[in-house]
């Protein structure tokens, strides 16, 4: 078996592991039957010149060079290695999720099927507002499909019925999910052409896996699935190999980090944020971060509620003033405020990352 690089991002305490590769190599190097739940939202090769109506203008659909399609044939080889690549590295009563649109779907049902996965279900994530369609020669595309199955047909897979139940209104949850695309506030780091919204992602961890299970996402693009395995104290191990997403995805999860460590702990106020081996702060190992780029700073203040002891506000901001301006301006207004944190993150990628 090809030895396990280190990962490129490692924080122990809340279990997060992410490689920055190609899934291939990674998902060989992974220990076989060692991971409890997949999702993976691979390339949908759907990126050959077209275009599409975004905000009110037309705009090309090309996501990127990995995005590009590589003939029937080639893609749907690739769909069957990375499928049974991850075949392997499932438990036995594991299961996976897949995404995608009709460009790379049924590749991924059939390679599926040749595989031997047990297919449980697929859901309709239909998307409220579609663009229009601006060849007015098809229906709008106004959903994706995901594929979820088991290991093989041997599996006894999870499956949270009455938590789904409760979630549906005490009916029986359908296969199709109306989920809002990612909100502003999601894409506030930057934007990922492919980004799911983290309302899915925790949707699918909260129906078929348990708090400290391991969730692999071998194609982790901006980190959404890293965020709500973080949210929902699952344990997450990523991969991605393009630099400019997992620059995003360190974005997205430290700025979380904040979050979850003064929600936590808002009496006995810790910032975790210095353990080794991850070091993110430049202060205690000024060396490394002479030699490496800074790829994002930013200062943010929250609002911890006096009678809600988490936080009820954040926003980022020049001076207390600046942020109390807004926090004025906001929805939360009226609450009262216990206390304000400010942070300033400075995220530094080492040279040769
Ligand atoms: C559809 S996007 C995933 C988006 C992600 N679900 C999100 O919410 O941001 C697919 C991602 O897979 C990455 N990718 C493509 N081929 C890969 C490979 N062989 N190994 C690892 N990552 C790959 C791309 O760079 C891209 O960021």
């Amino acid at each position: 078996m090809p030895q396990l690089p280190p990962p490129a991002f490692h924080d122990p305490r809340h279990h997060i592991k992410i490689f920055h590769g190609d899934c291939l190599e990674i998902l060989a190097a992974l220990p076989a039957a060692s991971i409890d739940l997949i999702f993976a939202d691979p390339p949908y090769f759907l990126s050959n010149g077209g275009i599409t109506c975004h905000a009110g203008r037309m705009v090309s659909v090309n996501k990127g060079e990995w995005d590009r399609s590589r003939g029937a044939a080639e893609n749907h080889e690739f769909n069957t290695a990375w499928l049974a690549a991850c075949q392997r590295v499932l438990k036995p009563d594991g299961s996976i999720w897949v995404s995608g649109t009709s460009h790379v779907i049924h590749s991924v049902g059939f390679a599926m099927q040749q595989l031997g996965f047990k297919l449980l279900n697929d859901i309709s994530w239909v998307k409220p507002n579609p663009p229009p369609n601006l060849s007015c020669r098809y229906f709008t595309h106004a959903t994706e499909t995901i594929i979820w199955a088991a290991r093989d047909k041997k599996s006894r897979h999870k499956f949270n019925y009455k938590l789904m139940r409760q979630m549906a209104g005490g009916k029986q949850m359908k296969s199709v999910w109306e989920i809002l695309p990612p909100s502003a506030e999601e894409k506030r780091f930057g934007k990922h052409p492919a980004q799911k919204p983290l309302a899915l992602i925790e949707r699918i961890l909260l129906a078929s896996s348990a708090e400290g299970d391991l969730v692999l996402d071998p194609f982790l693009g901006s980190g959404t699935s890293a965020l709500a395995s973080l949210r929902r104290s699952r344990h997450c191990l990523g991969i991605e190999a393009e630099s400019i997403s997992f620059d995003l995805t360190l974005r997205r999860i430290c700025s979380d980090l904040v979050h979850v460590e003064i929600s936590l702990s808002c009496s006995q106020f810790s910032l975790d944020l210095f353990s080794d081996p991850v070091d993110r702060s430049i202060s205690t190992k000024m060396s490394a971060a002479l030699t490496a780029k800074l790829v994002r700073r930013e200062r943010y203040y929250y609002f911890v509620g006096s009678l809600r002891r988490e936080v009820i506000y954040s926003a980022p901001a020049d001076s207390l003033e600046d942020a109390w301006r807004k926090f004025t301006l906001s929805s939360q207004s009226s609450t009262q405020v216990m206390f304000i944190i400010k942070t300033e993150t400075e995220i530094y990628l080492k040279d040769g990352t």
